[in-house]
Order: structure tokens, then C-alpha cells, then sequence
């Protein structure tokens, strides 16, 4: 019984041995959170600012793992807390003070990064640490997204003709919603928003006129493992007329946090044959009415303040481009929302030939007009 014991220590520290070394490969620094507290508090009480310097070389160190002794701040306790800080951030914290000029600025930053370890501070509609946001660079906060490969992982197959990027749910996802709050999508197609739901842990409604295209949505959905056993469930109908409150009701949610349309580009693909398809609007004024009345109906559930992202792009028609983004703009505008951000968005790498491709080039140095590169992410705030 004795041995077992010892034997399981043995096994644990050894897993948290190659955790903290997994860790440190992919530029992660797993921390004794208790151990560092005590650490930077002690430093917090010298007085001078060369030996706080010294003190903070040691410690930089210690996360670079240069030290001979890691003073317990890397060697892990099996019962202390551990924190995990990207190792590039933590050392320019680092270096921050020891560029310090004054006493009073190395204390300034030493407090900052004492706090950065004890608390955590989000706002109220998104789970990121504030207090730590120079970690978050995979968060894209420009309105230019240059956006390479689509993420092909898991359930994302990219089947489905007229699909988005998973990277776009994913980004929205993040930005404006916590873990375990609900996002609704009315044109919900392959389930692309609904597979990024699950993998980050938070509810997802989406809606699809096309039953065999649902049904097909359904299955890859299922197909992505549910740690967080979040719902995510598609419902066949008309967007602009579906019950969306008995939708909410069947899993006691009153509203949802956020709201991701991504509606036909007009007729640019034919979707369906169905009349209530928005690709089969007989022409831009219809599509428009019919954008609207699906923003009617979706946002009673919108909780206010939180975000609508539209993802819409513009068509070209007879010699003449429509603006359909900004006319879309124009229908949530008219129902009281504020606009936030018009993000520019680069299309993917066709996979059209190449011929095809210097026949449109062609067709643009003879006709005056240039090649569609780019389609808009609008982002709305309920007020
Ligand atoms: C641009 S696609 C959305 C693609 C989706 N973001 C994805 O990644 O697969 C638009 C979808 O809206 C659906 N649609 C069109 N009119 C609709 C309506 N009135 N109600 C619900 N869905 C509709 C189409 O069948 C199509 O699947």
C-alpha cells in the first residue's frame, strides 16, 4: 500500500515534470503561484532600485530556466496552485523593470504583475483576462483581416458551398461571448458556428431552411466532443418566421449573448429552390425586406448590449456593383442598433483555375471595374 503511494507521487510528479517541459516547448512557463506571490511581495519590500534589478535578473532567470535553483517557483508542489504565463510576456514584464529609471516605476510594474498572478478581470462580455491581455494575441482586434488557411480541424470540412471560415465564429465567439452563454445563428448552413460553439464552450441555436443541409450540419455538430456539455441544436424552418421563443424554451434559455448572421449574398448562390430561401429574392429590394424581417425576428432575444455580427458581401449585377453590405447595414441600422466595427475581410485563395482567374483579370482592365478580394464582418450592439 506504502509502495503505491509512493509509486503514484512518483507518477504525478513525473507528469508534471513533462507538463511543465510540454509547457515550456509551446513558450509556457507553469508557475507556483505561491511561491512567485511570496517571491514578488519580498521584492516589493527592498528599498533600492539596484538590488530590486538584481533580485528581478534572478527571477528572469528562474522562468528561462537559466537559474541553478529554481527557488520552488518552477519546482511545482504537487499541492500548491500552479498558474501557466506565456514565457515571452513574462520576461518583458520582466525586462520592464529592469529598464526602470525610478524606484517608483519598478514598484509600479512589480505591483502590476503581482496583480496580473492574484486576479483575474474580465469585462462583462467576454472571459478575457485583462489583466493579462498582451497573452491574447491570437485575438485579431484591426478591421483588416488578411486571413490565411481556413481552419480545417476536426468537424470543420468545409463541404458546404457558401460556408464561412470557421475562423470568424471563432474570433466573434471570444470577443463577445463567456463560457456557457448562448449564441444564435439564423442561417446557420453547415454548422460552422455551431461546431465553434462547442469547442469553446458555449450554447449554440442555429437555424436552416434547407432540412437535408441541416441534417447534414447536425451530424458533423455531433460528431465534435462536448466537454463543456453545451446544446447545440439546428432547427429546420424559415428564419423570418420561426418560433425562436419556444426554440429558447426547450432549454430554459430566456436570451441569447450573441446574434451571427451570415444570410445568401442575394442570388449570388442559389441555395434552394424554396421561395423563402433569401437567394431566390426576386430582386435587391425584396432580399432586403426579407434580411429585415429575419433582424424582426431574432432580436426580441438579443440581450441588450450585447453584439450582432453580420457577415455579408457585396455582388456585382449587369455592368453595376450593389453594395448589398451596406445596404444590409442600412436594415439593422433603421431597428435601433449601434454600429461598432465594419471589419474588412480578404476572400480566401479561390480554388478556381488559373485561367479563369486572368480571364477576370481581363474582363476588369476592359470593363473599369475591379475583382471582388473582400467580403464585411459589421458588428452591431443591441442598445
Ligand atoms: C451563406 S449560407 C450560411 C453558411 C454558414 N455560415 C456555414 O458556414 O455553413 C446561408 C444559408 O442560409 C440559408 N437560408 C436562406 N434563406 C433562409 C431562411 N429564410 N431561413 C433560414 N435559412 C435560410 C441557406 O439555405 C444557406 O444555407
Amino acid at each position: 500500500m506504502k509502495n503505491n503511494i509512493k509509486n503514484n507521487k512518483e507518477d504525478k510528479q513525473l507528469v508534471i515534470e513533462s507538463l511543465e517541459f510540454s509547457s515550456l516547448s509551446q513558450g509556457m512557463s507553469i508557475i507556483n503561484k505561491e511561491k512567485f506571490i511570496e517571491v514578488i511581495s519580498g521584492i516589493l519590500k527592498v528599498e533600492a532600485l539596484n538590488s530590486i534589478k538584481k533580485e528581478v535578473t534572478n527571477l528572469k532567470d528562474i522562468v528561462t530556466k537559466k537559474a541553478k535553483d529554481y527557488r520552488g517557483i518552477l519546482n511545482i508542489d504537487s499541492n500548491g496552485d500552479t498558474i501557466s504565463l506565456r514565457r515571452d510576456v513574462l520576461t518583458d514584464e520582466l525586462d520592464q523593470i529592469l529598464e526602470s529609471h525610478t524606484l517608483e516605476r519598478a514598484i509600479y510594474y512589480l505591483k502590476r504583475l503581482l496583480e496580473s498572478i492574484q486576479k483575474v478581470k474580465t469585462s462583462k462580455i467576454n472571459d478575457i483576462n485583462l489583466l493579462r491581455w498582451k497573452e491574447y494575441d491570437d485575438i485579431i482586434t484591426d478591421s483588416l483581416w488578411i486571413l490565411g488557411k481556413r481552419d480545417t480541424s476536426g468537424a470543420h470540412l468545409g463541404w458546404y458551398w457558401g460556408n464561412f471560415i470557421p475562423q470568424i465564429p471563432h474570433q466573434m465567439i471570444l470577443r463577445y461571448t463567456k463560457k456557457g452563454e448562448c449564441v444564435l445563428d439564423p442561417f446557420v448552413g453547415s454548422g460552422t458556428t455551431l461546431i465553434e460553439c462547442r469547442r469553446l464552450g458555449r450554447n449554440g441555436i442555429g437555424i436552416e431552411l434547407n432540412p437535408d443541409v441541416a441534417q447534414k450540419a447536425k451530424e458533423l455538430i455531433e460528431r465534435e466532443t462536448n466537454k463543456d456539455n453545451v446544446v447545440s441544436e439546428v432547427f429546420v424552418g424559415d428564419s423570418r418566421t420561426i418560433n425562436i421563443k419556444s426554440i429558447l424554451e426547450k432549454f430554459g434559455i430566456k436570451q441569447i449573448q450573441l446574434l451571427i448572421m451570415h444570410p445568401p449574398y442575394h442570388d449570388i448562390i442559389k441555395f434552394s429552390k424554396d421561395k423563402n430561401d433569401l437567394s431566390n429574392a426576386k430582386d435587391t429590394e425584396e432580399f432586403l425586406r426579407m434580411f429585415g424581417e429575419v433582424v424582426d425576428t431574432a432580436t426580441p432575444y438579443l440581450e441588450k448590449g450585447r453584439y450582432f455580427a453580420l457577415i455579408i458581401g457585396d455582388k456585382y449585377s449587369k455592368g453595376e456593383w450593389i453594395p448589398l453590405g451596406f445596404y444590409c447595414m442600412q436594415e439593422v441600422l433603421k431597428r435601433g442598433y449601434v454600429l461598432k466595427s465594419i471589419i474588412v475581410k480578404n476572400f480566401e485563395e479561390t480554388r478556381g483555375k488559373r485561367n479563369q482567374k486572368e480571364l477576370w483579370r481581363y474582363r476588369a482592365l476592359v470593363g473599369g471595374f475591379y475583382i471582388f478580394k473582400h467580403e464585411y464582418i459589421m458588428l452591431f450592439k443591441k442598445k
